[in-house]
């Protein structure tokens, strides 16, 4: 069992950071986890262009030792070039675990086969995760997926016995149809028959918003741990009161961070992430603005910080904004 399986034997129950692209970025990620979050998980990115070494997709999955337990999320419908993939990730990054989406919804995704795609071809979804797990031998392999193509082929078990079967160590299981995409409720009720069907930790997933939510989920189903993807967009401290919560503290609601403490965690987000790609103060900032926006829901003045965000160009035209506001 490796150090990162470990972490399911503590009898806590680990927070991860659902995978989200275009939100999930080395920044994001080093904020959840100084709130508490337990595993991290890169955006997903394609077997293919990994191979190819192309560099956009190689600074996508990079990730700081501090980061760590860390996973590197990858996609494709080709076993061999997902193995190939996967080695390749073993041998540079050391990830301590490689995750395969099999639930992506995105149509460039299923037309390919892959993400959710999977989900109408057990066979081959099976064959995928044999390969990969052969391909590294000296990291954890799990999966994230769906509960089925649509609502008249719910798969979820029969996938979730071949996976363990195939070698994946931990399966996260996104309570939806592909069909769904993110409309309607996840269904806690299958991921809770996912979990009597297998051994291996089954991590829970979907409509975490808050700690209350996830302790009942946690109660209701067995599940070994909790992903929680857009309630922590812009709430990176739910991390800390859903520990708070797990750990019987009354008080979970406690930490509620006040509007300054919002906006000043926003400012700090937007310089780790600027630097993530070399921007000084003077640089444009606008292709990370969108991922700012999730910081002003719910705050007094968000609204207008919102609307005004779309003027900033540099890292000082956003320190000003928020100083004013
Ligand atoms: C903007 C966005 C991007 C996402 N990107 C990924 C991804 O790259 N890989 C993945 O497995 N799931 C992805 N997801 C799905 C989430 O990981 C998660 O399964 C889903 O949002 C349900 O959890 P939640 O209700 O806690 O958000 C994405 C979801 C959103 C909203």
């Amino acid at each position: 069992m490796s150090r990162f399986e470990e972490i399911f034997r503590t009898g806590e129950i680990p927070l991860y950071l659902a995978p989200m692209s275009g939100f999930t970025d080395i920044a994001f990620r080093e904020l959840c986890k100084e709130h508490g979050a337990d595993v991290l998980v890169s955006e997903f990115v394609q077997s293919e262009p990994l191979i190819r070494g192309r560099e956009r997709t190689w600074r996508d999955v990079d990730f700081t030792p501090g980061q760590r337990p860390m996973g590197i999320q990858i996609f494709g419908a080709n076993p061999d070039s997902m193995a190939r993939a996967a080695a390749l990730l073993e041998n540079r990054l050391y990830p301590d675990f490689i995750d395969i989406n099999f639930g992506c919804p995105a149509r460039k995704v299923v037309e390919q086969n892959a993400g959710s795609g999977l989900l109408k071809d057990l066979p081959l979804l099976e064959k995928v995760a044999r390969a990969v797990v052969s391909a590294v031998p000296a990291t954890s392999v799990t999966a994230k997926m769906r509960l089925g193509w649509d609502s008249h082929a719910f798969v979820h078990i029969e996938a979730a016995k071949r996976l363990e079967g195939a070698g994946v160590r931990v399966l996260a299981v996104h309570g939806r149809t592909k069909a769904q995409g993110y409309s309607g409720e996840a269904d806690w009720e299958k991921i809770a028959e996912v979990v009597r069907a297998v051994q291996i930790p089954v991590v829970g997933n979907g409509d975490i918003r808050d700690a209350e939510t996830a302790l009942r989920r946690v109660r209701e189903t067995g599940v070994s741990g909790l992903m929680i993807g857009r309630g922590a967009l812009g709430k990176p401290w739910l991390f800390s009161q859903i520990k708070n919560a797990l750990s019987g503290n009354a008080e979970s609601g406690a930490e509620t961070p006040t509007t300054e403490a919002v906006f000043s965690t926003l400012l700090r987000y937007a310089e780790t992430l600027a630097k993530t790609r070399g921007d000084a103060g003077t640089q444009n900032i606008r292709w990370l603005l969108a991922r700012l926006h999730p910081f002003t829901y719910g705050v007094v003045g968000g609204k207008r910080v919102r609307a005004e965000l779309a003027s900033c160009t540099t890292l000082d035209d956003l320190r000003r904004l928020l100083e004013k506001n």
